[in-house]
């Protein structure tokens, strides 16, 4: 029976199989334990079950010398220094796929919200600005015949551009392999959608400059790290018209504050870092972690274990 410590309650029946083997503590509260209580409740821990709003660095890593598995609630790792855990043969678990599908049906959600103005309308409802139908009122933009860009075409890029085909868009992608150059792509698509991780190379990669390439009738769709744009810029671009809107799942920092100068901007939809947010996906991720670390405890292979850059 080895000592777990788990970073927050989760939905589904997976913490019940991990108390069945092992000594489980899960943090009670809603928000996160600080760093200190972080480091300080996985100081004697063997096995780790954290979400993507816990910073598991090298730091927290060499604090805990018995720990002998990571499993983070999340397909993205970047909140975990994988090449720490490595180093030290810690195998890093994550959930992939179980959240593809939910996360594409929000990335098709958000196209179509910040295209047909659907915060908009129903601010204007609930405020008595719906005097009559009016032939120039709250008009948007076309989904059908529009051209969707996909920077990153892996999992949930891919689950996007099905759905997108089925709405009569026309995809591009950009991809290590296929697909046309950022630039090309933020020049020709009307929907600019994000699905790349979170890497050094991928930080800041939507920029003032890049933002200065899309069409000031496109949108921008942000459902992968908020890091990846520039918020600042990405401000700019909306206060001047450079872009026509922005739907945002994931920001930096997150939470957001509501006096963050980016909800000054017009046009801009935002939510609260919710593409997983189903109940069966968050059950299914929450059995998939446990898979892991029960996995990773017992010295086998993980079923999903992190392969991306450490
Ligand atoms: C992930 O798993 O990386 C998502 O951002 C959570 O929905």
């Amino acid at each position: 029976m080895a000592t777990v410590f788990v970073t927050r309650d989760l939905p589904g029946g997976g913490l019940s199989r991990l108390r069945a083997e092992h000594d489980v503590e899960v943090w009670p509260e809603r928000l996160a334990p600080g760093p200190a209580v972080l480091r300080e409740r996985v100081a004697g821990a063997e096995g780790l079950l954290c979400l993507l709003t816990d910073t598991v660095d090298a730091g927290l890593i060499a604090a805990a010398p018995r720990l002998r598995a990571i499993s983070n609630l999340a397909v993205g790792c970047d909140n975990v220094d994988v090449a720490a855990a490595r180093a030290r043969g810690i195998p890093v678990g994550h959930t992939p796929d179980v959240l593809t599908e939910t996360t594409a049906d929000l990335t098709l959600a958000l196209i179509l919200a910040v295209a047909r103005r659907l915060p908009e309308g129903q601010a204007a409802v609930r405020a008595g600005e719906w005097l009559t139908w009016e032939p120039a009122w709250l008009l948007g933009r076309d989904v059908h015949g529009a051209t969707l860009g996909l920077v990153g075409r892996g999992r949930i890029g891919e689950a996007v551009a099905r759905r997108a085909e089925g709405f009569g868009m026309t995809v591009v992608h950009t991809a290590r392999r296929s697909g046309v150059a950022l630039a090309d792509l933020l020049e020709r698509a009307d929907f600019v959608s994000l699905h790349c991780p979170l890497t050094p190379e991928t930080r800041g990669l939507i920029d003032a400059e890049a933002l200065a390439r899309m069409k000031p009738t496109a949108f921008l769709v942000n459902t992968a790290r908020g890091p990846i744009v520039d918020q600042p810029a990405l401000a700019r671009a909306l206060h001047q018209g450079a872009i026509a809107g922005a739907a945002l799942d994931v920001t930096e920092p997150e939470p957001l504050a509501p006096d963050d100068a980016l909800l000054a901007a017009p046009n801009l939809l935002v939510l609260p870092h919710v593409g997983s947010a189903t109940h069966a996906t968050r059950a299914r991720m929450a059995d998939l972690a446990v898979d892991n670390l029960l996995a990773g405890l017992a010295g086998r292979t993980l079923p999903y274990e992190f392969a991306g850059p450490g």
